[in-house]
């Protein structure tokens, strides 16, 4: 028998003022892009801002449903988004934010399983590691070098041929 052991780093920050100019701008985008979320039933507004290796900014907030499951996260529709409109243009690094009416915003979130599947398999497609900077409106911010890493063990198209 034989023990793996799988770890990561990532950075922390205690304030958006730490993080350079261009994070920091991206992470306040994602802030205020939580504003646009139509979340009526969970009241927790997620915001997703993408900047892609040709500069351009996309954005994404998640959107739900009376019929619950219909609802998607921001991270999802902020990937539907870019392949949509930006084709074959590498995403560099994606802020994601949240705001609610019932809980505080005083730390990073990540995404759900299903929102590091398809930033999982976004990498691959594009053949690039995409940044996570993740924070509240405030308190700690973590720098994580790729989405990939939070899905240790991923199902990819490999296994499919
Ligand atoms: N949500 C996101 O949009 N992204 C995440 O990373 C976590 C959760 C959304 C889904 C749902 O609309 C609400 O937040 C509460 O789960």
């Amino acid at each position: 028998m034989k023990e793996n052991t799988f770890e990561f780093q990532y950075e922390v920050y205690d304030n958006v003022n730490e993080l350079n100019a261009q994070d920091a701008w991206l992470l306040n985008e994602a802030r205020s892009v939580t504003e646009n979320a139509y979340a009526p039933y969970s009241n927790f507004h997620v915001g997703a801002v993408a900047i892609l290796a040709n500069g351009e900014i996309v954005a994404g907030t998640n959107q739900e449903n009376a019929s619950y499951p219909v609802g998607i996260c921001a991270e999802r529709v902020l990937l539907g988004t870019v392949a949509t409109q930006h084709p074959n243009i590498e995403i560099q690094s994606i802020a994601i934010s949240y705001n609610s009416d019932t809980v505080k915003s005083d730390h990073p979130i990540s995404p759900c399983g299903m929102c590091r599947q398809a930033l999982s398999e976004y990498e691959t497609r594009m053949k690039k590691p995409i940044r996570l900077i993740l924070g509240g409106q405030e308190g700690k911010i973590y720098i994580i070098k790729s989405a990939g890493l939070l899905l240790p063990f991923a199902f990819t198209k490999k296994e499919l041929s």
